[in-house]
């Protein structure tokens, strides 16, 4: 490694975490001149930063000198694990309670309300001289309805606490890890996914993009929703079978979608979702706060830091890394 070892933070991330690693490092950001990285700059860097880029096989093998790679958010579903593990490459990311689960629990709130007041076409109506219409902007009533969760990790419960305690609202919830409800909200935990998609108004979804989560939601268990239920995902867009999901709108089942996550992104313009009814969304912004944004790129630079000292990191997703090293 050279005398101080270099970081390639590959998309941007808050000063606090750049900082750090300025302290010991070198650091590369083609950010800040609005372009990607470069294969140079990548093939002398000892570490690795990303937001959403993805870390291929292919990419760590165009970094003959990498040490680590940080993910700079709580999913790691753009990281080659099984690669990273093979190369003896610690991959750390910020999955802690503190780091973004308020940022991506208000939004999804948030996306609900919003869909649920049709928030962007009150904002039209006003600005458009189209007061005449708003009769037609009957909204839900969240109040005592039933939001079904599915994934009850920190996320998912912090969800529920918000729309219990603020909202008046009943949970039922799936997560097959989750075999007691937790002792500070009222829940009804059920056996099937099935069951939370018949009884919810409102279906949110906080589970990791996995071989098991992949399409989780597709047809037909669109086709189990209730007709007028809201179906929020704020996770991951390969949850949800997106084509099913834009002909359910189109065929007037549910009430609505709100997405702040695409299985491709960003969405190709002619995705059939874009054209569907009754949606709404924001391009993958959940864990964008101040509050959060700080909050991670700390704990990944001082992992990534940890790491090019030879210490080991607390958050390594793939720990078999160490498994061979004892
Ligand atoms: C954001 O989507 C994250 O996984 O951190």
């Amino acid at each position: 490694m050279p005398e101080k070892p270099i970081v390639l933070v590959a998309e941007p991330i808050a000063e606090v975490g750049m900082e750090i690693l300025r302290q010991s490092c070198e650091t590369i950001t083609p950010w800040q001149t609005g372009r990607k990285y470069t294969p140079e700059e990548l093939a002398k860097a000892n570490g690795i930063i990303i937001r959403l880029a993805k870390v291929t096989a292919e990419v760590m093998s165009a970094a003959p000198q990498l040490k680590v790679i940080g993910r700079h958010g709580v999913g790691v579903d753009n990281v080659d694990l099984k690669a990273a593990t093979a190369r003896g490459l610690p991959v750390v990311f910020t999955p802690s309670a503190l780091t973004m689960v308020h940022a991506v629990a208000e939004q999804t709130v948030q996306l609900m309300l919003a869909l649920g007041r049709h928030a962007v076409a009150e904002d039209q109506f006003v600005r458009q001289n189209r007061w005449g219409e708003r009769s037609s902007l009957l909204g839900v009533e969240f109040y005592q309805k039933t939001l079904g969760v599915v994934g009850l990790g920190a996320i998912g419960k912090k969800v529920a606490t918000i729309c219990q305690k603020g909202l008046g609202m009943k949970i039922v919830a799936y997560d097959p890890f989750v075999k007691v409800a937790p002792p500070d909200l009222e829940v009804t935990l059920v056996d099937s996914l099935l069951e939370v998609l018949q009884q919810a108004d409102v279906v949110t979804l906080h589970l990791p993009s996995t071989a098991e989560t992949a399409y989780l939601i597709g047809a037909k268990e669109l086709a189990a929703m209730k007709p007028t239920a809201l179906l929020v995902n704020a996770a991951r867009g390969s949850i949800v079978d997106s084509v099913a999901l834009a002909e359910a709108l189109q065929r007037g089942h549910l009430f609505g979608a709100a997405l702040d996550v695409f299985e491709e992104e960003p969405p190709a313009p002619d995705h059939p979702l874009l054209t569907a009814p009754r949606t709404l969304f924001s391009p993958h912004v959940a864990s964008m706060t101040g509050g959060s944004m700080a909050r991670m790129a700390e704990l990944v630079a001082r992992q990534v830091v940890q790491v090019l000292s030879g210490e080991r990191a607390p958050y390594v997703a793939n720990p078999d890394v160490y498994a061979s090293k004892g």
